[in-house]
Formats: structure tokens, C-alpha cells, sequence
């Protein structure tokens, strides 16, 4: 069976300056993948094109293509993008508060999906309202769903952003940075509501993150940009095992093996540099340790690895021993 989700040799553009370069991801039923990087890597420019919400900022697809459930999203116009998001496709925003509207009450800004993508009446639309807040842990939901969004903390907000995204009954939830800016307890519940989802009801979850414990603790397999491009793709427990790639190596924050000077992978100095100012070759090369002659001219490419992964680096053979 296809993936649910499939991004091909996507290359993504702004302005003339290309920002997501020959990324190819695929996402089935029933997984979590995880998408990591540092800030500026392309974790949202991803989200908000899987959402065909690239115009919004101006963005445009240069190259590639993304098919949902074999469907090409290109071919859909504006009308048919809207419908599939919020729909089939939820989207739970980097802030949860740009996706609140701050007048209006938050039971009726989750009525609001249901009524439109399911169809439901207001009657009905309140009940499975009331019904999600029960299921996302949210005490006392009648009451909330009549208070404002000033009137909620985060992590109570956080909730309401992802029942709204789960109110269209969606297969596929894309949550960019769900958990960060809540403290570690509420967190952990968010991931874990997150992952029962994708365990219980067989959604898929697309889970943008830049924290690597909660890679570790709920993903499936994982995704690591750097300045665009795909660094490494592999299944959670071999990545974590033995990165092939220098830069996964150190966000994972591994222990260097036989053949590594001790310690050079403990840190990364240095961070994503703007688009415009990518370097040639390998864009990881100013900052890697193991940078050798090629990695500063020509690109690597991704290659297979023996375990069903992919990895772009000149040396991640050496390198994952
Ligand atoms: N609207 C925009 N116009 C121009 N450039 C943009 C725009 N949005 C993002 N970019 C650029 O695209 C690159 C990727 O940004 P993106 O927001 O996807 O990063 P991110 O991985 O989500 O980072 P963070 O962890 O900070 O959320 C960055 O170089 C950023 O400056
Ligand atoms: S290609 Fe070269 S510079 Fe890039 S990550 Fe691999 S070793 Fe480092
Ligand atoms: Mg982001």
C-alpha cells in the first residue's frame, strides 16, 4: 500500500531564494515520524507546504510534489486545499496562539471544524466538542468551552489547538512544536495524548520537534534537517543507536566511537546559516568535524542505508563504522 503521505524531491522557494531543497519524506497509517533540526532548518516551511499553506507566506513549490492518499496537492486549487486541511489533514500551529482567535469562545472555535468538515449541526458539533475536550484530559470542559483563550493556561491551550485539529476527523495530523514553551509534566501528557491518537484511531502524526527526548520517547522514525535539506532519515532506534550522519551524531549528543578524536561531536558551534548564505558542497561542512576536501565542494547525496534509512554524507559509511 502507498504511504498516507509522500513528499518527493520537494524543493520549496521564497522570493527567489530556495529554503526546502530535494526533500523527499514518507509518512503510513499508524506512524509517528518525527522531523528535527535546529531553528531555520525548514521543520515549519515543511508543515505549512503539507498543509498548502505555502502561499500565505509567499512561498511557492520550485520543484517536486506531495501526494496525500495518492493525491497530488498541486492539483487541488485554494478551495480544495482548505477542505483537506482541517479535514483530512490537521494542522496544529508553532504557536498556539496565532491558531486561537482571542474574541471568540473556545468552544465555539472548535464547533467551527466539525460544522464545516463533518457537517454537523450546532447541536451536534457542541457534543462531539465536549466529547474531544473529554478525550484530550481537558476537567471541567463544559466551562472551558465558554471561556476566552487569555483565560486558559498554556498547556490548556495547547489542548483546545489540537482538539480543533482533531475535530475534522483528520488520518493525518501535522503538529509543529506541540509541547515546546510547556513545562516538562504537560509535555508529557501532550505526547502522550499524541501518540494514544496514532495508536488507538490508526492517524498518522507528523510530529515537528526540535527536542530529541521526545523524538526518543514517541516517534517511530525520524527526520533530520539541516539547512534545507534531508541530513539523515531512519527508523528512531538505529538513528539513536549509531547516526551515521555528524550532525544527527550531535544532536543526539552520542558519544564518539573508535576512529573519532574524543569528544567532537559533543557540541556543534555555530548555527543554521540564512538561505541566502548557504555554503557550497556539504551545508553542514563549516561546522563538521569530520570536513574533508569534498564535503566542501560537492554535495552528498542521499544513499540507502543498510537498515532502510537515508543518509547524505561523503563519509557516513566511515563514519557509522
Ligand atoms: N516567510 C518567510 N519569508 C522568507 N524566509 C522565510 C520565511 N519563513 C521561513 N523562512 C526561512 O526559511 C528557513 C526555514 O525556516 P523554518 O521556519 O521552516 O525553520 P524551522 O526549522 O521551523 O525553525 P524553528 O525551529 O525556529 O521553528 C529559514 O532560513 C527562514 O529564515
Ligand atoms: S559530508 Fe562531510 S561535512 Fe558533510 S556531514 Fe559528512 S563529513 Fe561532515
Ligand atoms: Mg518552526
Amino acid at each position: 500500500m502507498s504511504p498516507l503521505l509522500s513528499i518527493e524531491r520537494l524543493s520549496v522557494a521564497i522570493g527567489g531564494v530556495t529554503l526546502l531543497d530535494d526533500i523527499s519524506l514518507s509518512l503510513d497509517r499508524g506512524q509517528i515520524l518525527g522531523l528535527v533540526g535546529e531553528s531555520g532548518s525548514g521543520k515549519s516551511l515543511t508543515a505549512l507546504t503539507v498543509t498548502g499553506l505555502l502561499p500565505l507566506i509567499g512561498g511557492r513549490i520550485a520543484s517536486g510534489r506531495i501526494l496525500f492518499d495518492g493525491t497530488d496537492l498541486a492539483s487541488l486549487g485554494p478551495a480544495g486545499l482548505r477542505k483537506l486541511r482541517g479535514g483530512r489533514i490537521g494542522f496544529v500551529m508553532q504557536n498556539p496562539m496565532t491558531a486561537l482567535d482571542p474574541v471568540q469562545r473556545i468552544g465555539e472555535q472548535i464547533d467551527v471544524v466539525s460544522r464545516l468538515h463533518l457537517g454537523l449541526s450546532g447541536e451536534a458539533a457542541r457534543a462531539r466538542t465536549l466529547d474531544l475536550m473529554g478525550q484530550l484530559r481537558i476537567p471541567e470542559a463544559a466551562a472551558v468551552a465558554e471561556a476566552y483563550p487569555h483565560q486558559l493556561s498554556g498547556g490548556m491551550k495547547q489542548r483546545i489547538v489540537i482538539a480543533m485539529a482533531l475535530a475534522g476527523e483528520p488520518d493525518l495530523i501535522v503538529a509543529d512544536e506541540p509541547t515546546t514553551a510547556l513545562d516538562v509534566t504537560v509535555q508529557a501528557q501532550i505526547i502522550q495524548i499524541l501518540t494514544g491518537l496514532v495508536r488507538e484511531r490508526g492517524l498518522a502524526l507528523l510530529l515537528i520537534t526540535h527536542d530529541m527526548g521526545v523524538v526518543a520517547q514517541a516517534c517511530d522514525r525520524v527526520a533530520v534537517l539541516y539547512a534545507g535539506r534531508v541530513a539523515e532519515e531512519r527508523a528512531v532506534d538505529p538513528l539513536f543507536e549509531r547516526p551515521a550522519h555528524p550532525y544527527a551524531a550531535a544532536l543526539i549528543g552520542c558519544i564518539p566511537r573508535e576512529g573519532m578524536a574524543e569528544g567532537s561531536l559533543k557540541g556543534i558551534a555555530g548555527s543554521v546559516p540564512p538561505a541566502t548564505q548557504f555554503p557550497p558542497g556539504c551545508r553542514f561542512h563549516p561546522r563538521c568535524p569530520h570536513a574533508v576536501d569534498i564535503c566542501r565542494t560537492e554535495r552528498p547525496l542521499l544513499r540507502e542505508t543498510p537498515d532502510g534509512g537515508l543518509v547524505a554524507c561523503h563519509l557516513a559509511e566511515r563514519i557509522a563504522g
